[in-house]
C-alpha cells in the first residue's frame, strides 16, 4: 500500500469512488472537472496499481484547511488507510504552515476518534459557504463540521 499525491491518470478512478459514496448519500459527489481542476490537492492511497482510496487539503483561509474527499474502497475498509491518508495531510497541512484543519463530514465518529471536535457551523469563516452556496444541497446537507488544532511543526535542529 502506497499513499501518493494524486495523477491526473488517477482522476477517474477517484471520481468513480467518490461517486459510489454519493450515490448512498454517504458523502458529496464531485463534478469531474472539479477534480481536474483541484488535482495538487488531492493524495490517494495505491495497492497493486489501483486506486484505494482518496483525500484532499484544500487551505482556506489563513491558518485553516478543510480536509475532503476522503473515501475509502469498501473492500479496504478498517485497515487503517482512512486513518493514514487523514494523517499525511494533516502533516502537509502542517508543512504548509496551517494548524487548524477542519472537515464537514456525515461521519462525525471516524474524524472524532482523530481527534477532531464538533463545532457550530457559524465558527467557520463565512468563506467557506462560498463553495456550500454552489452546492445542489445547499442550506441543508446535513454534514457536521468538525475541527482540529494541529501541532506546529518542529523545525528540525542541525548539529
Ligand atoms: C469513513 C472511512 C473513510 C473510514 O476509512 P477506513 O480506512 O475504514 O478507516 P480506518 O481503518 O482508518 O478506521 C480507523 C477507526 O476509525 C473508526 N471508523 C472507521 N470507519 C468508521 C465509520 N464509518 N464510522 C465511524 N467510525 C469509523 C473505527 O474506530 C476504526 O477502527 P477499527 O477499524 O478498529 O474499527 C470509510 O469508511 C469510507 O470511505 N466511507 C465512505 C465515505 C465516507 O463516509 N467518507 C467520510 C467523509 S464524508
Amino acid at each position: 500500500m502506497k499513499i501518493r499525491p494524486a495523477k491526473v491518470s488517477d482522476v477517474k478512478a477517484i471520481h468513480a469512488l467518490i461517486g459510489y459514496y454519493a450515490e448512498r448519500k454517504e458523502m458529496l459527489p464531485r463534478p469531474i472537472n472539479d477534480l481536474y481542476e483541484n488535482i495538487q490537492e488531492l493524495m490517494v492511497a495505491e495497492d497493486k496499481g489501483k486506486v484505494v482510496a482518496c483525500c484532499a487539503l484544500h487551505v482556506s483561509w489563513e491558518d485553516l484547511a478543510e480536509i475532503k474527499a476522503l473515501a475509502v474502497e469498501q473492500n479496504y475498509h478498517h485497515k487503517g488507510i482512512g486513518t493514514t491518508i487523514v494523517a499525511t495531510l494533516e502533516k502537509r497541512a502542517k508543512e504548509l504552515g496551517v494548524n487548524r484543519v477542519f472537515a464537514l463530514t456525515f461521519k462525525p465518529p471516524f474524524f472524532k476518534q482523530l481527534g477532531y471536535k464538533q463545532i457550530k457551523r457559524e465558527a467557520l469563516p463565512h468563506k467557506i459557504w462560498g463553495e456550500c452556496v454552489k452546492c445542489h444541497l445547499f442550506p441543508d446537507c446535513g454534514e457536521t463540521p468538525l475541527i482540529k488544532n494541529l501541532t506546529p511543526a518542529t523545525k528540525s535542529k542541525r548539529k
